[in-house]
């Protein structure tokens, strides 16, 4: 038995921890039915202190165990020592590594700085911003530099440069956060990039999501581009010393003349400054730092998750458009940017105009343009002003959705293009690929790349809505997905950050806004919003301030981080308190409801209902309609989600405190919880089904919900699985449910028995369905499934949204058989539902365990048909393998084979 990945803060040997890590680890063995039996693990200081030791545990728990010893220091080295013992007696032992970041406001020697030259507030729209900002300091570095550190962050978004090359291929520094009260500090080792002699240090800052006017976020902010930074050098000796950022740096305008995350770039290569980060820069204009006293509160170290480049496309095809325009097609829609090295003469402009989908004729076609207000700025325009050099340019402070680019020198479509000057770049947050599934269906196999593209797409700092118009952390769009995220890759850290956030944006009355970090296009909406359904406090809506307890819940269930649902519990329960009280609180105008159902239903106030459910989105969303359209689904969906959050809570009050049996807390929380969730579910069934079992809307969410989460009395079961197949029928066998109740329709129809109803959907090709967006040659996941008219135009909303591909968490577990049988997939049940139609299918899921993998065909033998399958399980796992004719058996980790006639 071997010990393998030790991790700290999910990520292997960390720079920059926060004072709370958490460890987790995997272990392997060849030997068959390996469980852990027992772990020990302690963390000392390099000189040998031990911080903590966890006794031996007798305990299974491999992830997520928290840090449990005394305070840890600052800018500390910590060593991390494991011993694991399993069930066959055998002992591992593994040794890692961690390193805390500037954990107080007084470790900070350095000061904020600005440039002096006072900028102007940007714009929306492309070319409407002003100049990035470059800031470098030289500094002298002593023979016998035995290590160094730099703690950075910036307003705006900054890249690190030294000594004239970048310090680090990470984009967006320093993240998407709710600045005011969280703000990330970045740490880099920088020791290998120093050398004795002189050196110099370089930030070149843009706007980002801090400064501008589409992302707007809900502060005051100066317009100054401005960093923080402290290197820290250790050499040899113990002697240390310090460069931080103060009037010492000297500042320039850099060569972006005007950059936005939405309107794209603007760059001039002429303004480029030689040698602008290195010591012997002896060019530009430079004049010293301002210092100003922004603070160190709001500070928060970061690991992990950096946002780069995670694939990169070549030109599929350069296309002439029937008005002539030069489309260049990278053959996958995806968020990011284009690197050209196209060559140019001095003063010629190359201008790319980023795209999703083209017209019906083949035309470039801007598809968010006339989305309502939000799409407004949203140009996705770079232009690049050649200085007569070698081009090498990717674009700096800008990120773009799209498949496609029109491409212009100088306002012409240029006659001859080599596909290899350009080359489309998928930028993502860093996370770990979980995840695989291949069948012998090619359309189902480009669904789930579909899926895995728009989740790439859509995890850049933040989880979003979509990378081309508001790129904004919508928290439906989360809670609807986070499980199927969590199956595809390990997005622990990006979610607990952004979690984090979401408990800084909840308001005095619990409320969790509908996005985070709030951006200050929605809060005047959110007013209107409020003020229509004369309600108080931000804006929210039910199934997206929900995500508070789903988001969390949901990566527990794949993972078993029960970490994440202590940090979020307050925020969980304070919005679930803010359910409750709205509930009892508010009544609808002409309610006639008893006051002992009534006070238990949230059933007032805004709300988006299901969100684009097809027939009522198919032509657009008519805002006139909108109330109407909402009103008809938010009957049902307030107040299910009301209760789907509460019963929640109370379930992981009780998780808790079967944890940790000395906190009161969740102890008590855990049966109040509940019997107000029973009340919810009891309100439901009498106040929201009628008597007769009808609901008060005929969507087929309104079956699907009630019979999903078990809320539907025995009475009326039967006819509520028959009206749920009749919307079915009756709706030509394609999807029509929105955003909240996708995730649970398939499952609902396996709930009554329908799974061949559930395959048929699946299998559908005609709009809308998942597979129609297949058949229309999408790439992507789109946010409405009439992505196009019939008459082949392609429609304003955006073709690249996760929301509906929430449906792969279903196909892992019916498709392939894998799903969990406790949380963190400890215990797992591997049945495939085999539906006449694939012949094979394989899926891989790496769960905190180790790797399970289910891999199945069916091969023709004599005339009969035999189904194959190999299993495997990993140690610390135990699993109920059920074959298709019912057969079934019970494995601890090893790989095995079944076969079984069919
Ligand atoms: C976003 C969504 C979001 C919705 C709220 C849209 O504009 O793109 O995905 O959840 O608004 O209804």
């Amino acid at each position: 038995m071997e010990i393998t990945e030790v991790l700290v803060q999910s990520v292997d040997k960390p720079l920059g921890t926060g004072g709370h890590p958490y460890f987790s680890w995997k272990i392997i063995s060849e030997e068959k039915n390996t469980l852990q039996q027992n772990y020990r693990l302690t963390v000392t200081t390099q000189d040998g202190h031990v911080c903590m030791d966890t006794g031996v545990v007798s305990s299974r728990k491999n992830a997520y165990v928290p840090y449990s010893g005394e305070p840890l220091n600052s800018r500390t080295a910590y060593t991390v020592m494991l011993e694991v013992t399993d069930n066959h007696g055998e002992t591992a032992t593994a040794v890692s590594f961690f390193e805390t970041g500037l954990l107080h406001r007084e470790d900070w020697q350095s000061n904020w700085i600005i440039a002096e030259k006072k900028r102007k507030k940007a714009q929306p729209g492309f070319g409407k911003q002003f100049p990035s900002t470059l800031f470098r300091q030289s500094f002298p570095v002593k023979s016998g530099l035995k290590q160094a550190r730099l703690h950075a962050t910036a307003h705006g978004v900054y890249e690190l440069y030294i000594n004239g090359a970048p310090a680090d291929e990470r984009c967006f520094a320093p993240e998407h956060t709710v600045y005011g009260k969280y703000l990330c500090v970045q740490t880099y080792d920088v020791t290998k990039l120093l050398a004795a002699g002189s050196n110099a240090i370089g930030f070149h800052v843009g706007d980002g999501w801090y400064f501008s006017p589409n992302a707007k976020p809900n502060m005051k902010t100066d317009n100054q581009h401005a960093v923080l930074y402290q290197l820290e050098l250790l050499y040899e000796n113990g002697e240390r010393q310090l460069v931080s950022s103060g009037e010492d740096a000297q500042t320039s305008e850099g060569p972006v003349v005007s950059a936005d995350l939405y309107a794209g770039e603007l760059y001039d290569a002429a303004r480029e400054i030689r040698d602008w980060s290195k010591s012997t820069c002896r060019e530009g204009q430079w004049t010293p730092a301002k210092v100003k006293t922004y603070g160190y509160d709001n500070l928060v170290p970061q690991c992990g998750d950096r946002v780069i480049a995670v694939e990169r496309f070549p030109v599929k095809d350069v296309l002439r458009s029937p008005r002539g325009e030069c489309i260049l097609d990278f053959g996958q829609n995806l968020a990011g940017r284009v690197r050209i090295t196209m060559p140019l003469k001095e003063g010629q402009r190359l201008r790319l105009e980023h795209c999703e989908v083209l017209d019906r004729e083949g035309n470039y076609y801007n598809n968010i343009m006339s989305a309502g207000g939000v799409g407004k700025g949203c140009d996705q325009t770079d232009e690049y002003i050649s200085d007569g050099a070698d081009v090498s340019y990717e674009p700096h402070f800008t990120y773009h959705g799209f498949r496609y680019a029109r491409l212009t020198v100088d306002g012409k479509a240029p006659e001859t293009v080599d596909p290899a000057w350009f080359t489309a770049v998928l930028l993502s947050s860093e996370k770990k690929d979980v995840g695989s599934f291949s069948c012998s269906d090619e359309a189902l196999n480009r669904l789930y790349r579909n899926i895995r593209y728009s989740q790439a797409s859509n995890m850049l700092s933040i989880p979003t809505d979509c990378p081309q118009r508001e790129k904004a952390g919508w928290t439906g769009d989360m809670l609807v997905y986070a499980r199927t995220a969590m199956l595809n890759e390990d997005c622990t850290v990006l979610f607990s950050r952004w979690l984090e956030n979401m408990s800084k944006e909840q308001d005095r009355y619990g409320i969790v806004p509908m996005v985070v970090p709030e951006n200050g296009a929605y809060p005047m909406t959110g007013k209107l919003m409020n003020l229509m359904a004369g309600a108080k406090g931000k804006a929210t809506s039910s199934g997206w301030g929900d995500a508070a307890v789903i988001v969390p819940y949901s990566m527990y269930e794949v993972t078993g981080n029960t970490e994440v649902l202590k940090r979020q519990y307050y925020c969980m329960r304070r919005w679930c308190d803010y359910i409750i009280r709205q509930a009892k609180t508010e009544k609808p105008k002409d309610c006639k409801r008893p006051d002992e159902i009534e006070q238990y239903l949230w059933d007032t106030g805004y709300h988006y209902g299901e969100w684009l459910v097809p027939s009522q989105s198919k032509n657009g969303l008519d805002t006139k309609n909108l109330k109407k359209i909402m009103a008809e689904s938010s009957c049902y969906t307030a107040p299910i989600f009301g209760w789907y959050s509460v019963s929640t809570f109370a379930h992981i009050s009780r998780i808790l405190s079967e944890e940790d049996p000395t906190q009161a807390l969740y102890a008590t929380d855990a049966p109040k919880y509940a019997m107000i969730a029973d009340k919810m579910k009891e309100a439901i069934q009498k106040g929201v089904i009628g008597s007769d079992g009808s609901m008060p809307s005929t969507l087929m969410g309104a079956y699907v919900l009630p019979l999903y989460f078990d809320l539907v009395p025995e009475a009326h079961k039967k006819r509520f699985a028959d009206d749920l197949v009749r919307s079915i029928e009756t709706n030509d066998f394609c999807l029509d449910t929105g955003f909240l109740a996708t995730p649970f329709l398939l499952d609902a129809l396996c709930k009554i028995g329908q799974e061949d109803l559930a395959y048929r959907l699946l299998w559908q090709t005609k709009a809308p369905s998942w597979l129609s967006e297949v058949e229309a040659g999408g790439t992507t996941i789109w946010e409405n499934c009439f992505g196009y008219d019939e008459a082949g135009n392609p429609g304003t909303l955006s073709f690249n949204h996760y929301a509906f591909g929430s449906v792969a968490d279903w196909i892992y577990r019916n498709v392939n058989g894998i799903a969990p049988a406790e949380a963190g997939f400890g215990k797992v049940i591997i049945a495939p539902k085999l539906d006449g139609k694939l012949t094979s299918a394989s899926r891989t899921f790496d769960s905190v365990n180790g790797e399970i993998a289910s891999d199945w065909h069916i091969e023709e033998r004599n005339g009969a048909k035999h189904f194959c399958m190999q299993v495997k399980i990993p140690c610390n796992c135990e699993a109920t393998v059920i074959l298709p004719s019912g057969k079934t058996d019970s494995v601890g980790s090893g790989v095995y084979s079944y076969e079984d006639e069919i």
